[in-house]
């Protein structure tokens, strides 16, 4: 039975919004809850897909567990034991252990460095070993990653998207991290290259014995990689199951829509009237709207379509994740 190598119980991160003329001049500033009690788990060897559109609190999911943001309340567990408030000393070990895939392709690449200096200065922060063994130790993350020995004399600028991204995740096995979130590693590159690094990611995850939390936008990729997906919505997890079947029988109305949403995407026909369809029906993403019982409310054609019920809008019943068997959480009063 394979352990859990990372719990997350009602994870909460909320920041204060110091954007804008007002606020500065001694408005109350707004909380954000990027993150508003997030749960779940991760087992040894699995990937977990977290998806959602883009200002949904992905990526602040992400951060708060790697402990690069405070969190506002609820219980992060790294290996049975609890990092939600340990200090800085312990959490400098604690990144040999997990680190992050950066969105950003030059987020870890010091564009002064070359990519030999960059990967083994990796290496020699959390280990300590001499210049042969880190020139052997090189040699192997390269064969890991498929890139080409050649490629250690250049500068970040001088590789592609696709190396550059194998260069960053080169970096994150240097420190010998097991638990890896990759936040949107595949979003800056070609279709085709993303496969690879998809695939890169699967055999790595095979041969390293790794787990991820893998985020994406992209439900589609995120379904192809992830052993369990969990959809997000403004700052909440809506729907938590197995990958395949959250592919095939979604039950929140929100994932019907990632799901059609996509189908629009990928409408190469019409591209402008799939964009304004899409427009239309996402409004506006905005974290300031008070929250009233279901937050997707505003957005939801069920609840459109079953005459507004006030049990979807009543504060005292926000929907809660439910198992509705088979490994399946939905939060929704009248799942599909
Ligand atoms: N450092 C920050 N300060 C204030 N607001 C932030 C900060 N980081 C993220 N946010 C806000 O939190 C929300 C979630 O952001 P993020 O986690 O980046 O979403 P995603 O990764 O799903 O696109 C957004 O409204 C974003 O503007
Ligand atoms: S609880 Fe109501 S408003 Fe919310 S997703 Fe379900 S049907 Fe829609
Ligand atoms: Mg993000």
């Amino acid at each position: 039975m394979p352990k859990t190598i990372l719990e997350v119980m009602d994870l909460k991160k909320h920041f204060t919004d110091r954007k804008g003329l007002f606020h500065s001049l001694g408005e109350r500033h707004p909380s954000i809850p990027a993150v508003d009690g997030v749960s779940f788990y991760i087992k040894e060897n699995e990937t977990v897909g977290l998806v959602g559109e883009s200002g949904c609190g992905k990526t602040t999911v992400g951060r708060t567990i790697l402990r690069l943001e405070k969190p506002t309340s609820g219980k992060i567990l790294f290996d049975g034991k609890d990092i939600t408030s340990i200090p800085t000393d312990e959490l400098r070990r604690l990144r040999g252990q997990m680190q992050m895939i950066f969105q950003d392709l030059d987020a870890a690449l010091n564009p002064k460095m070359r990519i030999r200096d960059i990967l083994s200065e990796a290496i020699t922060v959390h280990h300590k070993i001499d210049g042969a063994e880190a020139g052997k130790r090189i040699s192997d993350l390269l064969e890991q990653v498929s890139l080409k020995k050649s490629k250690l004399s250049n500068f970040p600028h001088e590789l592609s998207g696709g190396e550059k991204r194998r260069v960053g995740v080169a970096r994150v096995l240097s420190v010998g991290a097991k638990f890896i979130v990759a936040d949107e590693p595949t979003s800056a590159l070609d279709v085709s290259i993303q496969a690879q690094i998809v695939n890169l990611l699967r055999d790595l995850q095979k041969r390293l014995g790794l787990s991820y939390l893998f985020i994406s936008h992209d439900l589609p990729v995120v379904e192809l990689i992830s052993h369990k997906v969990a959809v997000m919505y403004l700052g909440k997890i809506v729907e938590i199951g197995l990958s395949d079947r959250i592919a095939s029988r979604a039950m929140h109305p929100y994932t019907h829509i990632l799901w059609s949403s996509l189908v629009e995407k990928q409408n190469k026909e019409n591209p402008q009237k799939a964009k304004s369809v899409q427009a239309d029906r996402w409004g506006v993403f905005d974290f300031e709207r008070p929250v009233s019982g279901c937050r997707f409310a505003p957005r939801c054609p069920v609840y459109e379509s079953s005459g507004r019920p006030a049990i979807c809008i009543d504060p005292s019943t926000e929907p809660q994740l439910e198992d509705i068997g088979g490994s399946h959480q939905v939060a929704c009063h009248f799942p599909l």
